[in-house]
């Protein structure tokens, strides 16, 4: 049972909402008892990165103090116990995204590093000068660099479809950019600065009609909704673990098993060879053709952790939960004479970027510390997004499944007096 304030939890929590249980998974993330500057934490910036649950803290510590060894490489105990475990993520992994089989599954470092190796791999083996990449104005960078690294190696274009002012993609102009020279379609699920949901299965159809394949950074959209890469029909999914209450160091590429046997490995290095001499190297198969080197073991074992604690909860109802989240945060506000959403889409995550008139986000964020919350101000690495909307940065609430609404109401309070006294 980890340390906490029972009382804090008690007072800051809300019954009028969904019978989720909020108080209960409260209980489970030891951090949310912390005081920040004598304050009760209220902690809104998930979606940098969220906090984790004991369980998730437990299977690390259980790890290294019973079965740790390195994966794959030895016959002894710890090392088959320590691959076990491993190897039972990855399983994890497939469920949890209903991938087809486990070869699917590519452990990384994270949303960033699946997007490079599929530039890298995919890319390189198959798009060419002249050849199109397309992807949509709310990109995170890392959504951005590596096709703009892709395209000086070889020549390509990259193509942008625009949004519009609610933070939407203008949809009939993203189909209209796809063309007999787009080679790849790379689009953010949801968006982290704006919060957006895109259309995807619209997304994916529209380019498959065209024979191009579609990669989806999930990494804001995979701790908030069910995700089932078949249905979807996407060619890649990429995400981290740490903003699914896993921890850093780890993330995932899914890719779709024919196109991942035809890409060329990534990195060279142990375990991803079948055979080695001076003169050639035969490649192991997948999965390990991309997972060169010694992985994150703990990274990943924390990971399953996270998806069976997140599989007692339901992705359904976390969805559900934070869903009333955001409208509740969205409808106060609304009410707050001088702040400016910046997103409002129709379709959105629990995501709420905002600005104050004459109150710079940076001021926002560091005067809601001091009243111990934590919000993220900046260009949340979508500065083109921040251009768009002509602004130089934002102040962002991301809330996750173990916020309240009555956080909500610290935090709307504690702008609202900002600006009475600063705006
Ligand atoms: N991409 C992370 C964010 O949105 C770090 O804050």
């Amino acid at each position: 049972m980890p340390l906490m304030n029972k009382q804090h939890i008690e007072i800051r929590t809300d019954k009028t909402m969904t019978n989720f249980p909020v108080e209960k998974i409260r209980a489970d993330f030891p951090i949310l008892a912390e005081l920040i500057r004598n304050k009760p934490l209220i902690y809104l910036d998930n979606a940098a990165t969220c906090q984790k649950p004991q369980a998730v803290i437990d299977s690390i510590v259980q790890l290294y103090s019973h079965d740790y060894a390195n994966v794959h490489r030895g016959v002894h105990t710890l090392s088959v116990r320590s691959t076990d475990k491993f190897e039972g993520a990855r399983t994890k992994v497939k469920n949890f995204i209903n991938a087809a089989n486990e070869k699917e599954i590519i452990f990384v470092k994270g949303a960033t590093e699946a997007i490079n190796l599929v530039a890298q791999t995919y890319g390189k083996a198959n798009i060419k000068a002249g050849d199109e990449i397309l992807i949509t104005a709310m990109e995170h960078h890392s959504n951005i660099v590596p096709w703009q690294i892709l395209c000086e190696q070889t020549g390509a274009i990259l193509k942008v479809a625009p949004i519009n002012l609610q933070g939407e993609l203008i949809f009939d102009e993203f189909e209209k950019l796809i063309s007999d020279k787009t080679r790849l379609v790379s689009v953010v699920h949801m968006s982290n600065a704006l919060g957006t949901i895109n259309p995807v299965k619209k997304i994916i159809a529209a380019a498959h009609a065209q024979g191009v394949p579609v990669l989806l950074d999930g990494a804001q959209a995979i701790p908030h909704m069910p995700i089932d890469v078949q249905d979807l029909e996407c060619d890649f999914y990429a995400f981290s673990g740490h903003k699914l209450y896993a921890p850093t160091g780890v993330g995932v590429l899914y890719g779709k098993q024919a196109l991942l046997e035809a890409m060329p490995p990534y990195q060279g290095g142990g375990d991803m060879i079948r055979k080695v001499t001076f003169q050639e190297t035969e490649y192991n198969v997948l999965p390990y053709k991309f997972e060169a080197g010694t992985p994150d073991i703990a990274g990943v074992v924390g990971l399953g952790a996270a998806l069976d604690y997140l599989n007692d909860i339901g992705m359904a109802n976390i969805a559900a939960y934070e869903g009333e989240l955001l409208a509740y945060a969205t409808e106060k506000a609304r009410h707050i004479k001088g702040l400016r959403i910046i997103g409002e889409a129709s379709q959105k995550g629990a995501i709420l970027g905002f600005v104050v008139d004459r109150i710079h986000p940076h001021d926002i964020g560091t005067m809601l510390d001091s009243l111990g919350i934590a919000v993220r101000a900046g260009h949340h690495c979508a500065m083109p997004v921040m251009d768009f909307f002509e602004v130089p940065a934002t102040a962002r609430a991301s809330f996750a499944m173990y916020n309240t609404k009555s956080e909500i109401n610290v935090l709307m309070t504690g702008i609202a007096s900002l600006i009475e006294v600063f705006g």
